[in-house]
């Protein structure tokens, strides 16, 4: 079951207003989740004790929202709380493969800004700095998507090496651009790297691919054709998006941008324990140079190179774990909202 939630706000308390506040705010939401009758299990009105001129759910009835269950109810008396609002929970069942959109309109956009309009939240730094697992980590708490925007450079690699292309090699790098068929898919809310109709999302993780992923990802045409279809994607809806250049480039203008990084050394150890623990057997040492020669290569290339944007806030991992890190970037989200 997906509960979708809402709220809006009303100026008077007159019939005409609630029955236009309750059609808009049910028109938005199922206009932003494309939300289809048969989904609709119940709808469950909250009211402010101010309103009484109408019935949220005679209302609703009245607008044609009349193939479910209506229910309305009285919220408690809070000193404080927001004047003349009308609350949703709206009960659905549907595929977790949609992404699940909250509508806040009028006065209610106040109460949950974290859920109530499109937002990014550009996540960039070098490889093992741990923001991928961060992103994660901040897209299930919030309810937004993730977006690795790393795995769609690793399926042109392995394209690339697959067809025996160089990843050095512009010309034929945008040669193959053109025959390449990526998509990024989402499964029960996971990231699926789809390359000319296979699910290469393991394929990817091999550590072969991660440094022709790097020399890939320099050339102009591959850049120009990633930063579209993340960009495209982030329009869309809310997500964090990890990768090197995401708020410097792809969303110059999103909410809340950090740089994630951590010391090359402690780096390097934890994708060496990733590796082993993915069965993959790699030297220490051998690991260590090549981050750092990853990193050089990722920030000194010409097209948006590994960067931190001006307005993104440092966050140096070395001495956290997961959860201080999640926790440091959560609340400075939550005194920017
Ligand atoms: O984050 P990762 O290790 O999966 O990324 C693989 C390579 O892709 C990395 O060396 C640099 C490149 N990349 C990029 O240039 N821009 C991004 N937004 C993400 C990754």
């Amino acid at each position: 079951m997906i509960v979708l939630r809402g709220a809006t706000t009303i100026e008077n308390d007159s019939k005409e207003e609630i029955s236009a506040a309750v059609k808009e705010l049910l028109d938005g939401i199922f206009s932003a989740n494309t939300l289809q009758k048969e989904e609709v299990r119940c709808f469950v009105f909250s009211l402010t004790t101010d309103i009484h001129s109408y019935h949220p759910a005679k209302a609703a009835r009245e607008s044609g929202y009349d193939f479910a269950p209506l229910f309305a109810c009285i919220e408690p008396e809070i000193d404080g709380a927001l004047k003349r609002c009308i609350r949703l929970m709206l009960f659905a069942e549907f595929s977790t493969d949609r992404a699940v959109k909250h509508i806040y309109q009028k006065g209610a956009k106040v109460l949950r800004k974290d859920i109530s309009e499109v937002f990014n939240i550009a996540l960039d730094g070098p490889a093992g700095s741990g923001k991928s697992t961060v992103a994660k980590i901040l897209a299930k708490d919030y309810n937004i998507l993730y977006l690795d925007t790393g795995a769609m450079y690793r399926a042109c690699a392995l394209k690339a090496l697959r067809e025996n292309i160089s990843p050095k090699d512009g010309a034929a790098v945008e040669k193959m651009l053109d025959k390449m068929d990526l998509k990024v898919e989402y499964k029960d809310g996971t990231q699926h790297t789809v390359l000319d109709g296979e699910d290469v999302s393991l394929a990817i993780r091999e550590n072969a691919v991660s440094m022709a992923a790097s020399d890939i990802s320099a050339h102009k045409a591959v850049r120009l054709k990633m930063v579209e279809m993340q960009r495209e994607i982030a329009e869309q809806m809310s997500c964090v998006l990890d990768g090197r250049d995401i708020g410097s480039t792809v969303l110059p203008n999103a909410k809340f941008k950090f740089f994630v990084t951590a010391d090359s050394k402690i780096r390097a150890e934890r994708r060496y324990k990733e590796l082993l623990a993915r069965g993959q057997q790699v030297e220490f040492e051998a690991l260590h140079e090549e981050i750092v020669r990853r990193d050089k290569q990722d920030s000194e290339r010409e097209f948006s190179p590994l960067k931190q944007a001006e307005d993104a806030v440092v966050v140096d991992t070395s001495k956290m774990n997961i959860e201080e890190a999640v926790a440091a970037i959560k609340a400075l989200i939550q005194a920017k909202i």
